[in-house]
This record gives C-alpha cells, sequence and structure tokens, in this order.
C-alpha cells in the first residue's frame, strides 16, 4: 500500500505556522506532491465545531480537563476522516498543531497530570506519530506581539505570559527528548529564511522515504 508522509507543524502563538504550511504547500505541489494541508484544533465539520467552542473568549470559564477532551475529540474524528486517509492514498499531509500541541498546552502550560495527558492523547490517535514536526520557536513576547498586531484574539491568546512561557518551555522539552523527529526552526527570522530552512529539512525526509507511521 503506497504510503505518504505525515508531517505537522508547532509552536507558541505567533510563531508563523499557517505562513509556513502554505509555502511549504505550495513548493511540495510545485514538484509534483499531493498535499493536504489541514489543522487543529479543526479539520472535519465536527472539528471546526469544536474550534469555536475552543476559542471562543466566552467560554473563559472551561475546564481545563473539559478543554483536554475536547482538543482530543476534535483529533480523533480529524485522525479517522481526513489524515489516515490522505496517507493511505500516498498523500503529504501538512497539519498545524497535533498531539504535541496537547502536551505542550495542557500538559506544560495547563500543568495537567502529565501522565494521563500522555496516555488520553496516545489513546485519541492510537499512537500514531508524525513521521516529522516542525517546532517554529521564538521569544514568547515576539509571538505575542505579533498576534496583536493581527488584531484577533482568542482565548488563548488572552492568557497570560507566563503560560505561554511554560508552553515554549514544554515544547523545546518535547523536541529535546524526540530529537529524531522534531527539529527545531529559528522563527524570529523573515519568513523566506525560515522557509528555506524547512524545506531542507523536509528534502531529507523526503529522500530517505522514510513511510507514515500509520
Ligand atoms: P492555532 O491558533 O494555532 O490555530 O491553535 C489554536 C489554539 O489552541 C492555540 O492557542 C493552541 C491551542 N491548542 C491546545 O491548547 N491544545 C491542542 O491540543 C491544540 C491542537 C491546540
Amino acid at each position: 500500500m503506497a504510503r505518504g508522509f505525515f508531517i505537522t507543524f508547532e509552536g507558541t502563538e505567533g510563531s508563523g505556522k499557517s505562513t509556513q504550511i502554505e509555502i511549504l504547500a505550495r513548493r511540495l505541489i510545485r514538484f509534483g506532491h499531493s498535499v493536504v494541508t489541514t489543522r487543529e484544533p479543526g479539520g472535519t465539520r465536527f472539528g471546526e465545531q469544536i474550534r469555536k467552542v475552543l476559542l471562543s473568549v466566552q467560554n473563559h470559564r472551561l475546564d481545563p480537563r473539559a478543554e483536554l477532551f475536547l482538543y482530543l475529540a476534535s483529533r480523533t474524528q480529524h485522525l479517522e476522516e481526513v489524515i489516515l486517509p490522505a496517507l493511505r492514498k500516498g498523500r503529504i499531509v501538512l497539519c498545524d498543531r497535533f498531539s504535541d500541541a496537547t502536551l505542550a498546552y495542557q500538559g506544560f502550560g495547563r500543568r495537567l497530570e502529565m501522565k494521563i495527558v500522555r496516555a488520553a492523547g496516545d489513546y485519541s490517535v492510537k499512537g500514531c506519530s508524525p513521521d516529522l514536526t516542525l517546532l517554529l520557536d521564538l521569544e514568547v513576547r515576539v509571538g505575542l506581539v505579533r498576534v496583536r498586531e493581527r488584531g484577533r484574539r482568542n482565548r488563548l491568546d488572552r492568557e497570560q505570559r507566563e503560560f505561554h512561557e511554560r508552553v515554549r518551555a514544554g515544547y523545546l522539552r518535547l523536541a529535546r527528548m524526540n530529537r529524531g523527529r522534531i527539529k527545531i526552526v529559528e522563527a524570529s527570522r523573515e519568513p523566506a529564511a525560515v522557509a528555506d530552512d524547512i524545506q531542507t529539512i523536509v528534502d531529507r525526509l523526503l529522500k530517505g522515504r522514510r513511510p507514515a507511521n500509520i
């Protein structure tokens, strides 16, 4: 069975994931690859409905455990309905956030018990893991300024700076624990420079032709 590649993008707020996904998708398509771009929370009709609930500033009293389950519910549906079918067709899936976001935000950020976050997360995706994760890393302060300039702040953007610092530190820790899969990309630079680094890393993955872990 032909198998594609599953590439995820992670980072704190304002790290430029959407811009980089767009650039990479365009380049891969130009080289003849079949590409699917998608995001979490979201990516399916059901997931996009959950996304609205999760990001609405009206839901500022959402309990962190309720929040965890909503992210995971969105992910399970997304995996089954979009990601796995695309990988089975040999496509390259570029996904804006996946399981590492839950470990970073709900585990390190919200300080939910890591063992439980990890176990529930693994269950939600049946242990599926990306082939490659690009962690766009930049100072929290810089990212939050970018978000503010964009104008529309959601429920998470409004969190205290310390929360975002814990998330960033969490992501960097996850990268140290998963050196083979998670590559740190310095994201404070111009988008074109960041995109070139990403292209180099992705080319290496595609040349190795290591199949999706599904
Ligand atoms: P986005 O702004 O990158 O689209 O992500 C939406 C927000 O949801 C962002 O603040 C990160 C947060 N998030 C979690 O807290 N846990 C998760 O599992 C995911 C996927 C996102």
